[in-house]
């Protein structure tokens, strides 16, 4: 079975993105992510795969609205072995949710304003939109 994973960085009121990009500057949670990906498929949607272009060492997949399952068949069938990171933004994580078996978060210390909110990881779970 694929390995699917999720990874986030998530501020402490939920915020994950500002106006198309990250709302933070931590070069070490980039590094982090690199670490964690490297080797892997790394799924992203649109504006996100837009904003952060190439990733070296990886196989990015833009995921630009079609069926989730299909993205995952693909990738099992061309890229056997890799694990699957589900790498946002908002939309992309709350389509692929219910196929994550791991989710890889950091929590960053930013209280600041954001426009993009994650999604409850299960449901049930309060949204942090909702919490603001
Ligand atoms: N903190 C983190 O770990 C993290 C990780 C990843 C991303 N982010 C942030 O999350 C934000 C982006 O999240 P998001 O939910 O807005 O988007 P997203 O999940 O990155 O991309 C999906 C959106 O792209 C648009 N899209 C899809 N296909 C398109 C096409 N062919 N042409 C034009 N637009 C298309 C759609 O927008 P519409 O629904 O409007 O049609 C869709 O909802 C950014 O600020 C990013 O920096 C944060």
């Amino acid at each position: 079975m694929i390995d699917v994973r999720l990874i986030a960085a998530v501020g402490r009121r939920g915020q994950i993105g500002l106006a198309g990009r990250l709302p933070w500057h931590e070069p070490e949670d980039l590094a982090w992510f690199k670490a964690q990906t490297l080797g892997g498929a790394v799924v992203m949607g649109f504006r996100t795969a837009h904003a952060v272009g190439a990733l070296p060492g990886r196989v990015v997949v833009p995921w630009l609205g079609d069926d989730p399952q299909a993205i995952i068949d693909r990738i099992a069938r061309e890229h056997p072995g890799r694990i699957v990171w589900i790498a946002g933004g908002a939309k992309t994580y709350a389509h692929f949710m219910s196929y994550v078996r791991r989710a890889v978060i950091t929590l960053v210390d930013y209280d600041g304003p954001a426009d993009v909110w994650m999604p409850p990881l299960w449901e049930g779970a309060q949204c942090w939109e909702d919490a603001r």
